[in-house]
């Protein structure tokens, strides 16, 4: 876990909000769900994953009740919809902080934030094309261009089911030859083991039984659908049929947003898929859903290795400097920010020299000095803090003054040509 510290804070927020504008625009709306839930809850994402039985951060509370923090927020939206009812189709959107207790390194960490969507109550292929586009989108947004997509289908449940089966025939006839850390993962979930990145297990894994075998005529329609429309939207997609994901509420078509510049561990972006069926096991009517989370820590990584989206820095327009006492400064400062300008100042009286050199520390555009001559004049003098003449104003003027030096008419500066 740790501190976001400015200008990197900064960025936080233009991200989720970024994230808002793109996925308002689609008609999503903001759901703001608890940091603590019901442990029963995200036992439901699947008995077989880690996230589950290792990671989570869970405890009996002071009511003896026995709660976790979320590790994810696909289960929390659902049982929230189990809960309020709201009308179908149900599309919001979050962001916020997630926690699992993982090995931390670059790009994994304990507390990390995600943004994401789901949407509820609708099985249309079609809506499945939108959400995938909506991720892509967002990643052209950033300025990322790096972003591979990565899909597959899981087919119906009872098309994982046997292939699940399938595959734990298969990997259990190999015996030793399979990794003694895969073969545990076997006992709980064959899927997973097509997960392993393990020298000795690449093989055996490449040659397993195909997921594309098992798929019903549904399945196989709805999938062809989504690629089609993929296709038609010009999004440029990789079919992996290794691709399984690591929740198990997963059915029908998955999908993950690959960095290129990530390390292979921790390149996943941002993911999501299909989960008809866990609404109903958090005691909601059958209904299907689908979205994805994308990860910020990680998102932000690849833009650092991509030079795109970078912190900036608050630029102000004003820094006051009042060698008369600190109300007249009190005074300026109120007038530019209710002017819709960004000021600060300087407290405890300090020297005119102190205040300059916090000034020029500041990064503002402009000083704005107030001594005692001009306080009798009811002027400031504006000192630009880069290259130009200082020059006396109106108080009066100040802000009109400084709203044309942050954004110059073009009338303004033909005069100055
Ligand atoms: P997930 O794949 O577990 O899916 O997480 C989504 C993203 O969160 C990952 O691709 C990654 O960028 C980020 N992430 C996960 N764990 C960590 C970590 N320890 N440190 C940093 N970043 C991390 C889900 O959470 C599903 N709820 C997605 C979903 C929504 N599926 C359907 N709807």
């Amino acid at each position: 876990m740790r501190d976001i510290l400015p200008p990197e804070s900064g960025r936080w927020r233009r991200f989720t909000s970024a994230f808002a504008d793109v996925v308002e625009a689609a008609g999503y709306e903001q759901l703001v769900p608890p940091l603590l839930e019901d442990v029963g809850v995200f036992t439901r994402i699947g008995e077989a994953t880690d996230v589950v039985t290792k990671e989570m951060y869970d405890f009996v509370d002071s009511g003896n009740r026995h709660v976790a923090l979320r590790p994810e927020l696909t289960a929390s939206v659902c049982r929230s919809f189990a809960q309020h009812r709201p009308t179908l189709p149900w599309k919001v959107f979050y962001s916020g902080s997630m926690f699992r207790y993982e090995r931390p390194q670059r790009g994994r960490y304990r507390q990390f934030d995600q943004v994401g969507l789901e949407a509820l109550g609708v099985d249309d292929p079609m809506l499945d094309v939108e959400v995938i586009a909506l991720g892509w989108e967002f990643y052209r947004r950033l300025g990322l261009q790096q972003v591979r997509l990565i899909v597959n289908s899981l087919g119906e449940p009872t098309d994982r089911a046997r292939y699940v089966e399938a595959l734990r025939t298969y990997f259990e006839a190999a015996g030793d030859a399979l990794s003694e850390q895969s073969r545990a993962t076997l006992e709980k979930n064959p899927l997973r083991v097509l997960d392993s990145k393990r020298e000795g297990d690449q093989a055996l894994v490449a040659a397993a039984p195909q997921i594309a075998d098992y798929y019903s005529v549904e399945a196989a329609e709805h999938f062809a659908q989504v690629t089609a429309g993929l296709d038609a939207l010009g999004i440029a997609y990789v079919i992996d049929p290794k691709l399984v994901r690591g929740l198990d509420y997963y059915r029908r078509t998955i999908f993950e947003f690959q960095g290129g510049t990530l390390d292979s561990a921790q390149n996943a972006l941002g993911g999501g898929g299909r989960y008809d069926g866990l609404v109903e096991a958090l005691g909601g009517p059958s209904t299907p859903g689908i979205g994805f989370a994308l990860g910020v820590d990680r998102t932000l990584l690849a833009c650092d290795d991509e030079g795109c989206f970078a912190a900036e820095p608050v630029v102000l327009d004003a820094f006051v400097v009042d060698v008369v006492g600190g109300l007249e400064a009190a005074k300026i400062t109120a007038e530019l920010r209710a002017g819709g300008l960004t000021a600060d100042r300087a407290f405890d009286q300090r020297s005119m020299k102190a205040q300059m050199k916090l000034a020029n520390r500041s990064g503002a555009q402009s000083a704005i000095i107030v001594g005692d001559s001009e306080l009798d004049s009811d002027t400031v003098t504006v000192k630009p803090l880069g290259p130009g003449e200082q020059f006396v104003v109106a108080r009066t003027e100040l802000v009109d003054v400084l709203t044309e030096r942050r954004n110059p008419s073009p009338n303004r500066k033909l005069e100055t040509q």
